[in-house]
């Protein structure tokens, strides 16, 4: 496995790799989350390149930039057991130069939800991407569904500016109490661990309720905080029901089905989570 520090070296790989190249982004502090893209990525390409950046632009001015959890030798440990072949583990200061200038905004889909609670976040997820994806490019690029807004903030740049890279959605790998994996989770304690079950739970309410025959997304929607209202650790920052492509809002959820979207604060950690509601077949008339 190749460890690539600085652009030119990656830059350097890619001119001399043969076949194709799938590219797994990644913040580091990996987990079978991040792994089940890897192996994907291992299954559908000729090489793989997994990046390691946590990425400053992303992060708002009061959240974890400074703590967020890291842990390189482990990172680069897994990543070797899985047979990839090359690591990306660009600096800030290479990437973000003092007259750095430029940056990528994705209208209307960012907006909301993720991208009204965490303003610039999702400014600052598409600038790297597209970094990621001009240095590397790769084939084939994969992302999980379990940041469901950031996998079509990406999807609509890749296709708005032509960007020849076709994008992998993963499903969300959870641990055995439903709990989303995520390099956050970290952060929780045994109480607030415990606390966090209820995202999943809710999640599983509103869709048990729509796989009851109910198609108000209002009535989801209620159903979803009702399970959290009850966790008594747990804030919630948004519950949304949308159009699983878009992102709007819904009020009925017709036959493209949709997706609940949620943002929990358990004690400082803010965990995110989602769950599609499959579509169905139009009704007879
Ligand atoms: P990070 O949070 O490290 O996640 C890297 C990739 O792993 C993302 O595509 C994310 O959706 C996926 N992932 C995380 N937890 C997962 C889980 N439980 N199941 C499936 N996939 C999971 O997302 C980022 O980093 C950054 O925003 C990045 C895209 C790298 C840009 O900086």
């Amino acid at each position: 496995m190749e460890r690539l520090e600085t652009v030119d070296a990656m830059a350097g790989w890619r001119r001399a790799a043969v076949g194709s190249v799938g590219l797994v982004p990644t913040m580091g502090y990996l987990h079978e989350g991040h792994l089940s893209l890897v192996r994907r990525a291992r299954d559908e390409n000729q090489l793989v390149v997994v990046s390691i950046f946590v990425n400053p632009t992303q992060f708002g001015p009061n959240e974890d930039f400074t703590t967020y959890p890291r842990d390189m030798k482990r990172d680069l440990e897994l990543l070797e057991r899985e047979s990839v072949d090359a690591v990306f583990l660009p600096s800030v200061d290479r990437l973000y130069p003092g007259a750095y200038a430029t940056y990528v905004t994705v209208e209307r889909i960012a907006a909301r939800w993720e991208g009204a609670s965490r303003p610039g976040h999702f400014r600052g997820v598409a600038t790297i991407v597209l970094k990621l994806f001009n240095i590397v490019r790769p084939d084939r690029a994969y992302f999980g569904q379990k940041d469901y807004q950031q996998l079509q903030v990406v999807r609509r740049m890749v296709s708005d500016l032509d960007v020849p890279i076709a994008i992998v959605a993963c499903p969300i790998i959870r641990e055995p109490d439903g709990l989303a994996m995520s390099s956050r989770n970290a952060y929780l304690s045994i109480g607030e661990r415990e606390a966090a079950t209820a995202l999943f739970r809710a999640l599983n309410a509103g869709e048990e309720l729509y796989r009851a025959g109910e198609r108000s997304a209002c009535a989801v929607q209620r159903a979803i905080e009702g399970v959290l209202s009850k966790e008594p650790q747990a804030k919630t920052d948004y519950v949304a029901v949308a159009d699983p492509e878009t992102l709007d809002s819904l009020e009925e959820i017709g036959g493209r089905g949709a997706v609940c979207c949620l943002a929990v604060r358990i004690g400082k950690t803010r965990l995110i989570d989602n769950l599609l509601l499959p579509p169905t077949p139009s009704a007879k008339i």
